[in-house]
């Protein structure tokens, strides 16, 4: 059974195959394969130092709790040192001295990274910008997503991994190359225009149609031939907005079509072993389509980094990992890398605290992560990464962060109850779709100001700041998957892209019972991002009841005054529209003035037996904290939380068939007393990492997180 969002399972994932209980090398004996456990580890790098400090990493992984490395990931060179020559010998003792010491394996194909020798002899595998420069071998990830030589070449070492090692006890997990597209998933070389006509030909049979969809009687580029389609290299001036869309669709499946190339070649070899990749949900990253690609891994697994200099940081963790158990149909997934404290790759790095390295790791545990794992075990004493923080630093073991790191692992081993629940489904849907994000952000748009991910973390934060759980759900599974009809309310946030059957959909959600807000920017062009015509916006306008003829953009700063039924001094930014609403429409609040003075900016309407809801800008974080809000209480939605701890305190819940576990995440830097109350039920601490539990009261330090658990009432 895979990890499907695109079918919705949610019954059921497939998790590493422990190893079978055995006696270690000092005597002991490890846990039996079926034993409740949470994976803890990190990326392994053994290759990277001397053998006899093998020997201390297994001391140190043992006293820190590690359970799980991943090991082999950027190997190739060292195990292919030449196209003829192999050199498996120090993998092999690495992994049966993890193995003696009860230390389970995730086997990268070691395929991340190509060899200088392999670049050399076929330097078509180079990737190539829009620019037509070459990307050049030095750093990593050199390789054209679509290379028939690259292909060729990893897939034999796949082979040869998957022969050498499919036997070996400790092979818990296939690791498939590593973060797939984090460097090279936008490659214009012949290759790419080769493998995307193909792409082009399977997605629109003919040229005829190819010419409809791109809209090419514009500028005189209409296409008489295949061979005359090229990438959306440097143009003279703005490139054809399909193309570009489509060339990101391509890209993406171009990395999906070679991660499921060597997924086969381990199916055959070990179908018994769970296949993962790691996937980058998180800040910005937004080539691979990832609720797509879920459908194609056995489990799947994500690494996050936060981004220091976002004032949003945490709640970006937080939204990363809510999409990533989404992703995953709400079953558990795997952190695959995130730091123990500073980066090494943005402006300024900064260390993380103890407490942060904690709620960190439990807030992605909260949103159903089942193992929390770290890049990388042992800093780096050479190379590009030699700051990038670990489980072992620089100072070694006598420090403060192994101290935190060790300290972890025992409270994770005390929360292994908690494996194999799932995250509880919230009765508020956000959203989040993958084409939108590509086609939304393109160049000749009313506005560049609009970023589709911060819309989507806006409604999130919003609802957090109210004390409510939302569920961060791909579009994608409104068409293939469960569809929303257990969402009371469900938010499309600049849901730009709107095919005529997501319309439909979404449209009949409304009408038998729920309650569609439509954000701004949302619904005005179609698969092909041609425009719904009549008046925006097209896709939702007789739902809505509203029509707009015009866009407002408004420059950086600007905002326009808003009145109605929100807070005093409301404002709205970046984009207005002059919205007309039809006599059924309740108009909640107005523009005051702005591009457009006196006309509706938030509108709502009775749908069916449902409603659905306009917002024609982008509201200020009072006056979205206030929408949420009202639109929750509307739907009857209450927080479980007391609202003087709104906004500072996130609760997320897990599952299992008789247990609830309720993550208490405590977002500030001072400690917070969360009053408890009738209503919490007999809570029983699993996890209070500093908290104190009391009667009536749950008192979380600074950046604290405590995990309690009851029994369940409902299904
Ligand atoms: C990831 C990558 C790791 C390491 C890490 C540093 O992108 O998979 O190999 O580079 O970032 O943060």
């Amino acid at each position: 059974m895979s990890a499907v969002v695109s079918t919705g399972s949610t019954s059921g994932v497939r998790w590493v195959r422990w190893p079978a209980a055995h006696t270690l090398a000092d005597g002991t004996e490890s846990l039996p394969a079926d034993a409740a456990r949470i994976g803890y580890g990190a990326d392994y790098n053994p290759e990277q130092w001397p053998e006899e400090v093998w020997a201390d990493d297994m001391r140190l992984m043992r006293e820190a709790g590690v359970n799980i490395v991943s090991v082999g990931i950027f190997s190739w060179a060292l195990l292919q040192p030449t196209p003829d020559t192999w050199d498996f010998g120090w993998l092999d003792r690495a992994i049966d001295l993890l193995h003696a010491n009860g230390i389970a394996v995730d086997l990268a194909t070691a395929t991340a990274s190509p060899p200088p020798w392999l670049t050399e002899l076929h330097p078509e595998v180079l990737p190539v910008n829009r620019l037509g420069e070459t990307i050049w071998p030095g750093g990593r990830q050199q390789w054209r997503p679509t290379s028939p030589a690259f292909r060729r070449y990893a897939l034999a070492l796949v082979e040869k991994m998957a022969e050498r090692y499919a036997q070996h006890p400790a092979l818990s997990m296939w690791h498939i190359s590593n973060e797939l597209g984090c460097h090279n998933v936008y490659d214009y070389s012949d290759d790419a225009a080769r493998a995307f006509r193909t792409w082009l030909e399977a997605r629109y049979g003919t040229l005829t149609e190819l010419n409809r969809a791109w809209g090419t009687a514009f500028w005189s580029q209409n296409y008489s031939s295949w061979s005359q389609i090229l990438p959306p290299r440097l143009a003279a001036t703005h490139p054809n907005p399909t193309q570009q869309l489509d060339f990101a669709r391509f890209s993406s499946d171009a990395l999906k079509d070679y991660l499921v190339a060597e997924r086969e070649i381990l199916r055959r070899a070990t179908p018994e072993v769970p296949i993962t990749t790691n996937f980058m949900v998180m800040g910005e990253t937004r080539g691979m389509d990832y609720a797509d690609w879920a459908a194609e891994v056995d489990l799947v697994s994500n690494d996050h980094y936060l981004l220091v200099a976002d004032p949003a940081a945490f709640e970006e963790l937080s939204f990363s990992a809510n999409l990533t158990g989404q992703i995953a149909g709400r079953a558990p997934w795997f952190l695959m890398e995130h730091s123990t404290s500073a980066v090494n790759w943005q402006p300024v790095n900064q260390a993380k605290t103890p407490g942060q390295l904690r709620r960190d790791s439990l807030t992605h545990l909260a949103h159903g992560a089942d193992a929390i794992c770290f890049f990388q075990w042992r800093q780096s004493l050479a190379g590009a990464e030699k700051f990038h923080s670990a489980m072992l630093p620089h100072a070694g073991e006598n420090s403060s962060v192994f101290r935190s790191v060790a300290r972890f692992g025992g409270e994770l081993a005390r929360l292994a109850e908690v494996a194999g629940s799932r995250t509880k489904q919230a009765r508020i849907g956000i959203l989040f779709d993958w084409d939108s994000w590509w086609a939304s952000e393109l160049d000749s748009h009313p506005t560049e100001l609009l970023r589709y991910k911060a819309e989507a973390m806006a409604w999130y934060t919003a609802a957090l700041a109210n004390g409510l759980q939302a569920d961060i759900v791909p579009a994608r599974s409104v068409l293939a998957g469960p569809g929303l009809a257990d969402y009371d309310l469900v938010i499309a946030p600049m849901l730009y892209v709107v095919p005529d059957e997501l319309a439909d959909a979404l449209a009949g959600y409304a009408r038998a019972g729920g309650h569609l807000v439509v954000g701004v920017f949302s619904g005005i062009a179609d698969a092909d991002d041609h425009i719904h015509p009549g008046g925006y916006p097209g896709a939702f306008r007789d739902l809505l009841g509203v029509r707009a003829e015009e866009f407002g953009g408004l420059l950086a700063g600007q905002t326009v005054a808003l009145s109605g039924d929100l807070p005093v001094g409301s404002t709205g930014s970046l984009l207005t529209h002059d919205v007309s609403v039809a006599a059924d429409v309740d108009v909640l609040a107005r523009f005051d003035d702005g591009p457009f003075p006196g006309v509706p900016a938030i509108t709502g309407r009775t749908a069916g037996a449902g409603r659905a809801s306009f917002v024609a800008t982008v509201p200020d974080r009072a006056a979205l904290v206030a929408l949420v809000g009202r639109f929750a209480t509307d739907a009857g939605i209450h927080s479980p939380l007391p609202e003087e701890v709104h906004g500072t305190v996130q609760l997320a819940l897990r599952q299992s068939d008789t247990r609830e576990y309720l993550f208490y995440i405590n977002h500030s830097a001072l400690a917070v007393t969360v009053p408890l109350g009738a209503a919490d039920g007999d809570l029983t601490a699993v996890d209070l990492g500093g908290s104190t539990l009391a009667a009536d009261s749950l008192t979380l330090p600074a950046t604290g997180v405590a995990v309690l658990s009851r029994a369940r009432t409902e299904t």
